[in-house]
Protein backbone atom coordinates (compact mmCIF):
# COMPACT_ATOMS: atom_id res chain seq x y z
CA UNK A 1 0.00 0.00 0.00
CA UNK A 2 1.89 3.81 -1.23
CA UNK A 3 2.30 5.76 2.18
CA UNK A 4 0.55 8.61 0.76
CA UNK A 5 1.76 12.04 0.20
CA UNK A 6 4.88 12.55 2.43
CA UNK A 7 6.36 15.93 3.62
CA UNK A 8 9.23 17.92 1.66
CA UNK A 9 12.39 16.16 2.92
CA UNK A 10 13.68 18.27 5.97
CA UNK A 11 10.50 19.76 6.61
CA UNK A 12 8.67 18.36 9.77
CA UNK A 13 5.20 18.56 11.06
CA UNK A 14 4.80 19.88 14.48
CA UNK A 15 2.44 17.26 16.01
CA UNK A 16 0.38 17.89 18.47
CA UNK A 17 1.86 15.61 21.51
CA UNK A 18 4.83 17.79 21.08
CA UNK A 19 2.88 21.49 20.64
CA UNK A 20 2.71 21.75 24.21
CA UNK A 21 6.39 21.99 24.91
CA UNK A 22 6.90 24.73 21.62
CA UNK A 23 3.89 26.93 23.02
CA UNK A 24 5.88 26.84 26.72
CA UNK A 25 9.00 27.64 25.12
CA UNK A 26 7.60 30.65 22.83
CA UNK A 27 5.30 32.31 25.90
CA UNK A 28 8.63 32.07 27.50
CA UNK A 29 10.18 33.82 25.06
CA UNK A 30 7.48 36.49 24.74
CA UNK A 31 7.99 37.19 27.90
CA UNK A 32 11.38 37.74 27.93
CA UNK A 33 11.18 40.16 24.94
CA UNK A 34 8.55 41.77 26.66
CA UNK A 35 10.73 42.52 29.82
CA UNK A 36 13.87 43.74 27.65
CA UNK A 37 11.34 46.00 25.76
CA UNK A 38 11.90 44.74 22.24
CA UNK A 39 8.82 44.59 19.49
CA UNK A 40 7.76 42.00 17.34
CA UNK A 41 7.82 42.11 13.86
CA UNK A 42 6.44 39.97 10.85
CA UNK A 43 7.91 39.96 7.52
CA UNK A 44 7.35 37.67 4.59
CA UNK A 45 8.56 34.43 4.08
CA UNK A 46 10.16 35.00 0.46
CA UNK A 47 12.51 37.93 -0.11
CA UNK A 48 14.23 39.20 -3.20
CA UNK A 49 17.33 36.88 -3.75
CA UNK A 50 19.73 39.94 -3.63
CA UNK A 51 18.87 41.16 -0.74
CA UNK A 52 20.42 37.70 0.81
CA UNK A 53 23.16 37.84 -1.28
CA UNK A 54 24.42 41.48 -0.12
CA UNK A 55 23.03 40.81 2.96
CA UNK A 56 24.83 37.89 3.93
CA UNK A 57 27.49 37.40 1.42
CA UNK A 58 28.19 35.94 -1.90
CA UNK A 59 31.14 33.66 -0.87
CA UNK A 60 29.26 32.15 2.56
CA UNK A 61 27.48 28.25 2.61
CA UNK A 62 23.81 29.89 2.85
CA UNK A 63 24.22 31.67 -0.40
CA UNK A 64 26.64 29.86 -2.40
CA UNK A 65 24.90 26.29 -1.80
CA UNK A 66 21.73 26.51 0.77
CA UNK A 67 19.05 29.23 -0.37
CA UNK A 68 15.21 27.89 -1.66
CA UNK A 69 15.81 30.22 -4.86
CA UNK A 70 13.25 30.20 -7.56
CA UNK A 71 12.62 32.46 -10.67
CA UNK A 72 8.57 33.70 -10.30
CA UNK A 73 6.38 33.67 -13.16
CA UNK A 74 7.07 37.26 -13.39
CA UNK A 75 10.58 37.23 -13.72
CA UNK A 76 11.61 37.98 -10.56
CA UNK A 77 14.19 36.19 -8.06
CA UNK A 78 13.05 34.95 -5.16
CA UNK A 79 14.39 33.21 -2.16
CA UNK A 80 12.84 31.55 0.97
CA UNK A 81 14.05 33.19 4.12
CA UNK A 82 17.22 31.48 5.44
CA UNK A 83 17.33 33.80 8.30
CA UNK A 84 16.04 37.65 9.19
CA UNK A 85 18.50 39.83 10.39
CA UNK A 86 18.36 41.15 6.12
CA UNK A 87 14.39 40.76 6.10
CA UNK A 88 14.88 43.35 9.47
CA UNK A 89 17.05 45.70 7.65
CA UNK A 90 15.14 45.85 4.77
CA UNK A 91 12.54 46.56 6.50
CA UNK A 92 13.74 49.07 8.87
CA UNK A 93 15.20 51.22 5.69
CA UNK A 94 11.34 50.49 3.41
CA UNK A 95 9.62 52.00 6.41
CA UNK A 96 12.38 54.48 7.33
CA UNK A 97 12.44 52.93 11.35
CA UNK A 98 15.70 53.93 11.25
CA UNK A 99 15.57 57.53 11.21
CA UNK A 100 16.71 59.13 13.85
CA UNK A 101 15.33 56.57 16.62
CA UNK A 102 16.48 53.35 18.21
CA UNK A 103 14.57 49.83 17.84
CA UNK A 104 14.48 47.14 19.90
CA UNK A 105 12.72 44.16 17.89
CA UNK A 106 12.47 40.24 17.78
CA UNK A 107 10.91 37.91 15.60
CA UNK A 108 10.12 34.18 15.40
CA UNK A 109 9.42 32.04 12.35
CA UNK A 110 10.19 29.46 9.89
CA UNK A 111 13.29 29.53 8.04
CA UNK A 112 14.77 27.65 4.88
CA UNK A 113 18.09 26.67 4.35
CA UNK A 114 19.09 23.14 2.11
CA UNK A 115 21.56 21.69 4.05
CA UNK A 116 22.29 17.96 4.93
CA UNK A 117 19.02 17.04 7.46
CA UNK A 118 20.47 15.09 10.77
CA UNK A 119 19.67 15.47 13.96
CA UNK A 120 19.54 19.47 15.00
CA UNK A 121 19.45 20.14 11.34
CA UNK A 122 16.53 20.10 8.77
CA UNK A 123 15.41 22.59 5.54
CA UNK A 124 12.82 24.17 7.48
CA UNK A 125 13.58 25.08 10.89
CA UNK A 126 12.46 27.98 13.09
CA UNK A 127 14.12 30.92 14.80
CA UNK A 128 13.77 33.31 17.73
CA UNK A 129 15.90 36.34 17.45
CA UNK A 130 16.19 40.02 18.56
CA UNK A 131 17.84 43.13 16.64
CA UNK A 132 18.81 46.44 17.98
CA UNK A 133 19.20 49.44 15.94
CA UNK A 134 20.79 52.60 16.61
CA UNK A 135 23.13 52.14 19.66
CA UNK A 136 27.18 51.65 19.30
CA UNK A 137 27.80 51.19 22.73
CA UNK A 138 29.25 48.19 24.48
CA UNK A 139 25.68 47.62 26.54
CA UNK A 140 23.50 46.86 24.16
CA UNK A 141 26.09 44.16 22.97
CA UNK A 142 26.01 42.66 26.70
CA UNK A 143 22.11 43.29 26.74
CA UNK A 144 21.48 41.21 23.73
CA UNK A 145 23.94 38.48 25.59
CA UNK A 146 21.78 38.78 28.49
CA UNK A 147 18.93 38.51 26.89
CA UNK A 148 19.79 35.17 25.71
CA UNK A 149 21.04 34.14 29.48
CA UNK A 150 17.89 35.27 31.15
CA UNK A 151 16.16 33.35 28.75
CA UNK A 152 17.96 30.17 29.38
CA UNK A 153 17.54 30.26 33.28
CA UNK A 154 13.39 31.10 32.48
CA UNK A 155 13.54 27.87 30.80
CA UNK A 156 15.25 25.61 32.88
CA UNK A 157 18.24 25.23 30.90
CA UNK A 158 21.76 24.89 32.26
CA UNK A 159 24.15 23.03 30.30
CA UNK A 160 24.72 26.39 27.63
CA UNK A 161 28.48 28.16 27.54
CA UNK A 162 29.22 31.04 25.88
CA UNK A 163 31.74 32.04 23.40
CA UNK A 164 32.92 35.36 22.35
CA UNK A 165 35.22 37.01 20.55
CA UNK A 166 35.86 40.18 18.75
CA UNK A 167 36.09 41.12 14.90
CA UNK A 168 37.53 44.29 15.61
CA UNK A 169 37.26 47.70 13.64
CA UNK A 170 37.39 47.50 9.59
CA UNK A 171 40.99 48.53 9.90
CA UNK A 172 41.61 45.23 11.74
CA UNK A 173 39.80 42.96 9.54
CA UNK A 174 42.03 44.65 6.73
CA UNK A 175 45.56 43.92 8.46
CA UNK A 176 44.02 40.49 9.55
CA UNK A 177 43.01 39.16 6.09
CA UNK A 178 46.87 40.35 4.78
CA UNK A 179 48.01 38.36 7.61
CA UNK A 180 45.40 35.42 6.97
CA UNK A 181 45.50 35.36 3.16
CA UNK A 182 49.52 35.11 3.71
CA UNK A 183 49.15 31.84 6.14
CA UNK A 184 46.88 30.32 3.84
CA UNK A 185 49.04 30.56 0.71
CA UNK A 186 51.55 29.15 2.80
CA UNK A 187 49.01 25.93 3.38
CA UNK A 188 47.40 26.30 -0.14
CA UNK A 189 48.06 22.29 -0.65
CA UNK A 190 45.36 21.42 2.23
CA UNK A 191 43.16 23.69 0.83
CA UNK A 192 39.60 22.32 -0.58
CA UNK A 193 38.28 23.75 -4.02
CA UNK A 194 35.82 25.78 -1.59
CA UNK A 195 38.38 26.82 0.22
CA UNK A 196 40.74 27.61 -2.92
CA UNK A 197 37.98 30.05 -4.10
CA UNK A 198 37.05 31.27 -0.78
CA UNK A 199 40.83 32.48 -0.30
CA UNK A 200 40.52 35.01 -3.32
CA UNK A 201 36.99 36.24 -2.60
CA UNK A 202 36.73 36.24 1.45
CA UNK A 203 39.15 34.46 3.40
CA UNK A 204 37.91 34.08 6.42
CA UNK A 205 35.46 32.22 5.59
CA UNK A 206 37.86 29.52 5.10
CA UNK A 207 37.85 29.22 8.91
CA UNK A 208 34.22 28.21 8.90
CA UNK A 209 34.98 25.14 6.70
CA UNK A 210 33.79 21.78 8.21
CA UNK A 211 36.64 19.59 6.63
CA UNK A 212 38.27 17.51 8.91
CA UNK A 213 41.57 17.48 6.79
CA UNK A 214 41.31 21.50 7.46
CA UNK A 215 40.86 21.60 10.76
CA UNK A 216 44.55 21.23 12.23
CA UNK A 217 45.40 23.91 9.17
CA UNK A 218 42.56 26.14 10.99
CA UNK A 219 43.66 25.72 14.58
CA UNK A 220 47.21 27.32 13.55
CA UNK A 221 45.67 30.14 11.71
CA UNK A 222 46.71 33.39 13.15
CA UNK A 223 43.96 34.79 15.69
CA UNK A 224 42.40 38.07 14.92
CA UNK A 225 42.98 39.38 18.41
CA UNK A 226 46.40 40.26 18.29
CA UNK A 227 45.01 42.78 15.25
CA UNK A 228 42.56 44.87 17.37
CA UNK A 229 42.71 48.34 17.59
CA UNK A 230 42.55 50.21 20.61
CA UNK A 231 38.80 51.21 20.38
CA UNK A 232 37.91 47.59 19.32
CA UNK A 233 39.89 46.10 21.97
CA UNK A 234 38.18 48.93 24.55
CA UNK A 235 35.02 47.93 23.22
CA UNK A 236 35.60 44.29 24.12
CA UNK A 237 36.87 44.84 27.20
CA UNK A 238 33.61 47.38 27.95
CA UNK A 239 31.49 44.16 26.87
CA UNK A 240 33.61 41.96 29.39
CA UNK A 241 33.08 44.61 31.92
CA UNK A 242 29.45 44.66 31.78
CA UNK A 243 29.11 40.79 31.51
CA UNK A 244 31.26 40.50 34.92
CA UNK A 245 28.58 42.94 36.59
CA UNK A 246 25.79 40.65 36.22
CA UNK A 247 28.10 37.60 36.53
CA UNK A 248 27.97 36.13 33.28
CA UNK A 249 31.07 33.96 32.66
CA UNK A 250 32.23 33.69 28.74
CA UNK A 251 35.31 31.85 27.11
CA UNK A 252 37.13 34.24 23.93
CA UNK A 253 37.19 32.04 20.91
CA UNK A 254 39.25 33.85 18.43
CA UNK A 255 38.65 31.74 15.53
CA UNK A 256 34.91 32.08 16.35
CA UNK A 257 33.69 34.18 12.90
CA UNK A 258 30.67 33.18 12.16
CA UNK A 259 29.10 32.14 8.66
CA UNK A 260 27.64 35.42 7.70
CA UNK A 261 29.46 38.08 6.41
CA UNK A 262 27.54 41.57 8.22
CA UNK A 263 29.51 40.80 11.34
CA UNK A 264 31.41 43.93 12.69
CA UNK A 265 32.96 43.96 16.19
CA UNK A 266 31.33 41.44 18.75
CA UNK A 267 30.86 38.14 17.85
CA UNK A 268 29.41 35.27 19.94
CA UNK A 269 27.92 31.56 20.49
CA UNK A 270 25.63 30.09 23.20
CA UNK A 271 26.75 26.36 22.76
CA UNK A 272 26.06 23.11 24.51
CA UNK A 273 27.02 18.94 24.24
CA UNK A 274 24.04 17.89 24.71
CA UNK A 275 22.50 17.97 21.19
CA UNK A 276 25.23 16.17 19.26
CA UNK A 277 26.78 17.42 16.70
CA UNK A 278 24.70 20.52 16.21
CA UNK A 279 25.97 22.75 19.31
CA UNK A 280 25.16 25.95 17.97
CA UNK A 281 21.64 26.42 20.08
CA UNK A 282 22.51 30.74 18.92
CA UNK A 283 24.35 33.17 17.65
CA UNK A 284 24.76 36.89 16.67
CA UNK A 285 26.75 39.68 17.07
CA UNK A 286 27.40 43.41 15.83
CA UNK A 287 26.85 44.30 12.27
CA UNK A 288 27.71 47.82 11.79
CA UNK A 289 27.72 48.03 8.65
CA UNK A 290 24.67 46.43 7.33
CA UNK A 291 21.87 48.78 7.04
CA UNK A 292 24.10 51.08 4.95
CA UNK A 293 25.39 48.44 2.71
CA UNK A 294 21.81 47.70 2.00
CA UNK A 295 20.88 51.21 1.17
CA UNK A 296 19.87 52.87 4.34
CA UNK A 297 21.74 55.68 6.32
CA UNK A 298 24.46 54.25 8.20
CA UNK A 299 22.70 52.62 11.58
CA UNK A 300 24.71 50.60 13.54
CA UNK A 301 23.15 46.97 14.61
CA UNK A 302 23.38 43.96 17.21
CA UNK A 303 21.08 40.86 18.07
CA UNK A 304 20.50 37.05 17.65
CA UNK A 305 19.05 34.01 16.36
CA UNK A 306 18.51 30.88 18.37
CA UNK A 307 17.22 27.78 16.72
CA UNK A 308 13.65 26.85 18.13
CA UNK A 309 14.47 22.86 17.61
CA UNK A 310 17.72 23.34 19.25
CA UNK A 311 16.43 24.95 21.86
CA UNK A 312 13.21 22.82 22.19
CA UNK A 313 15.45 19.55 22.80
CA UNK A 314 17.35 21.29 25.55
CA UNK A 315 14.41 22.14 27.22
CA UNK A 316 12.87 18.97 26.95
CA UNK A 317 16.29 17.01 28.47
CA UNK A 318 16.25 19.32 31.43
CA UNK A 319 12.26 19.19 31.94
CA UNK A 320 11.05 15.84 30.70
CA UNK A 321 7.52 16.02 32.32
CA UNK A 322 6.77 19.13 30.38
CA UNK A 323 3.75 19.13 28.80
CA UNK A 324 1.17 21.30 27.21
CA UNK A 325 -1.89 22.66 28.73
CA UNK A 326 -4.73 20.71 30.30
CA UNK A 327 -8.23 21.04 30.39
CA UNK A 328 -10.04 21.64 33.83
CA UNK A 329 -12.59 19.05 32.85
CA UNK A 330 -13.65 16.38 30.68
CA UNK A 331 -17.40 15.90 30.53
CA UNK A 332 -18.34 12.24 30.36
CA UNK A 333 -21.69 11.35 28.86
CA UNK A 334 -23.82 7.57 29.14
CA UNK A 335 -27.04 7.60 27.49
CA UNK A 336 -28.56 9.60 24.97
CA UNK A 337 -30.86 12.54 26.81
CA UNK A 338 -27.59 12.34 29.08
CA UNK A 339 -25.56 13.46 25.77
CA UNK A 340 -27.75 16.35 25.01
CA UNK A 341 -27.68 17.55 28.86
CA UNK A 342 -23.95 17.09 29.27
CA UNK A 343 -23.08 19.11 26.03
CA UNK A 344 -25.25 21.84 27.79
CA UNK A 345 -23.58 21.72 30.86
CA UNK A 346 -19.85 21.83 28.69
CA UNK A 347 -21.01 25.17 27.15
CA UNK A 348 -22.20 26.49 30.87
CA UNK A 349 -18.60 25.66 32.08
CA UNK A 350 -17.07 27.02 29.28
CA UNK A 351 -19.30 30.38 29.47
CA UNK A 352 -18.05 30.58 33.06
CA UNK A 353 -14.10 30.62 32.01
CA UNK A 354 -12.98 26.60 32.15
CA UNK A 355 -11.53 25.03 29.76
CA UNK A 356 -13.97 21.65 29.03
CA UNK A 357 -13.58 18.69 27.00
CA UNK A 358 -16.72 16.87 25.84
CA UNK A 359 -16.51 13.12 24.98
CA UNK A 360 -17.97 13.15 21.68
CA UNK A 361 -19.67 10.07 20.46
CA UNK A 362 -20.16 8.70 23.69
CA UNK A 363 -19.52 5.18 23.77
CA UNK A 364 -18.86 2.72 27.58
CA UNK A 365 -18.48 4.10 30.81
CA UNK A 366 -15.13 2.92 31.23
CA UNK A 367 -13.50 3.82 27.60
CA UNK A 368 -14.72 7.62 28.51
CA UNK A 369 -13.44 7.45 31.79
CA UNK A 370 -9.78 6.21 30.51
CA UNK A 371 -10.26 8.96 27.92
CA UNK A 372 -10.67 11.31 31.09
CA UNK A 373 -7.70 10.49 32.30
CA UNK A 374 -5.62 10.44 29.34
CA UNK A 375 -7.17 14.20 28.73
CA UNK A 376 -5.02 15.48 31.53
CA UNK A 377 -7.83 16.62 33.22
CA UNK A 378 -8.01 17.89 36.37
CA UNK A 379 -12.26 16.70 37.05
CA UNK A 380 -14.35 14.58 35.26
CA UNK A 381 -17.69 15.71 35.37
CA UNK A 382 -20.23 12.66 34.60
CA UNK A 383 -23.81 12.47 33.56
CA UNK A 384 -26.01 9.29 33.16
CA UNK A 385 -29.89 9.20 32.48
CA UNK A 386 -30.18 9.05 36.04
CA UNK A 387 -28.55 11.70 37.17
CA UNK A 388 -30.11 13.52 34.29
CA UNK A 389 -33.56 12.54 35.73
CA UNK A 390 -32.82 13.35 39.67
CA UNK A 391 -31.18 16.67 38.37
CA UNK A 392 -27.45 15.88 39.57
CA UNK A 393 -24.00 15.48 38.22
CA UNK A 394 -21.09 13.24 39.71
CA UNK A 395 -17.67 15.37 40.02
CA UNK A 396 -14.78 12.93 40.11
CA UNK A 397 -10.90 14.04 40.70
CA UNK A 398 -8.74 12.80 38.38
CA UNK A 399 -5.61 13.59 39.93
CA UNK A 400 -5.64 13.50 43.28
CA UNK A 401 -7.40 10.23 44.31
CA UNK A 402 -10.49 11.41 45.93
CA UNK A 403 -13.82 10.38 46.41
CA UNK A 404 -16.49 11.10 43.83
CA UNK A 405 -19.13 13.46 44.96
CA UNK A 406 -23.02 14.20 43.64
CA UNK A 407 -23.66 17.45 43.52
CA UNK A 408 -27.33 19.15 42.54
CA UNK A 409 -27.03 20.18 38.94
CA UNK A 410 -27.11 24.16 39.57
CA UNK A 411 -24.29 23.56 42.15
CA UNK A 412 -21.87 22.03 39.72
CA UNK A 413 -20.06 25.33 38.77
CA UNK A 414 -20.12 26.60 41.96
CA UNK A 415 -18.13 23.37 43.33
CA UNK A 416 -16.18 23.24 40.33
CA UNK A 417 -14.57 26.65 40.59
CA UNK A 418 -14.31 25.88 44.19
CA UNK A 419 -12.01 23.10 43.19
CA UNK A 420 -10.01 24.78 40.92
CA UNK A 421 -8.57 27.74 43.00
P1 LIG B 1 22.98 31.54 12.38
O1 LIG B 1 24.14 31.18 13.27
O2 LIG B 1 23.10 31.22 10.95
O3 LIG B 1 22.72 33.09 12.59
O4 LIG B 1 21.67 30.83 12.93
C1 LIG B 1 21.27 30.99 14.27
C2 LIG B 1 20.82 29.66 14.87
O5 LIG B 1 19.81 29.07 14.05
C3 LIG B 1 21.90 28.61 14.95
O6 LIG B 1 22.71 28.78 16.11
C4 LIG B 1 21.08 27.34 15.02
O7 LIG B 1 20.66 27.08 16.36
C5 LIG B 1 19.88 27.65 14.18
N1 LIG B 1 20.00 27.02 12.85
C6 LIG B 1 20.70 27.47 11.78
N2 LIG B 1 20.56 26.62 10.74
C7 LIG B 1 19.76 25.62 11.15
C8 LIG B 1 19.23 24.44 10.53
N3 LIG B 1 19.48 24.11 9.27
N4 LIG B 1 18.42 23.63 11.27
C9 LIG B 1 18.13 23.94 12.56
N5 LIG B 1 18.60 25.04 13.19
C10 LIG B 1 19.40 25.87 12.50
C11 LIG B 1 21.74 33.81 11.97
O8 LIG B 1 20.83 33.31 11.34
C12 LIG B 1 21.83 35.30 12.21
N6 LIG B 1 20.73 35.95 11.52
C13 LIG B 1 21.82 35.60 13.70
C14 LIG B 1 21.87 37.07 14.01
C15 LIG B 1 20.82 37.88 14.30
N7 LIG B 1 22.95 37.82 14.03
C16 LIG B 1 22.62 39.07 14.32
N8 LIG B 1 21.32 39.11 14.49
Amino acid sequence: MSKGIQSVKGMNDLLPEDSGVWQFVETTIRATAAAYGYREIRTPIPERTELFKRGIGEATDIVEKEMFTWEDRGGDNLTLRPEMTASCVRAGIQHGLFHNQTQRIWYMGPMFRRERPQRGRYRQFHQFGIEAFGWTGAEIDAEVIVFGSRLWKALGITDIALELNTLGSDDTRAKYRDSLVAYLTEHQDVLDEDSQRRLKINPMRVLDSKNPAMQEMIEGAPSIIEFLDVDARSHFDALANYLAKVDIAFKVSPRLVRGLDYYTSTVFEWTTDKLGAQSAVCGGGRYDGLVESLGGRSTPGCGFALGMERLIELVKQSNPDLTGATPDVFVVNIGDSARTAAFGVSEQLREAGMSVVFAAGGGGIKSQMKQADRSGAAFAVILGDEEVANGTVAIKPLTTGEEQQTVPQEELQLALQKRLQ
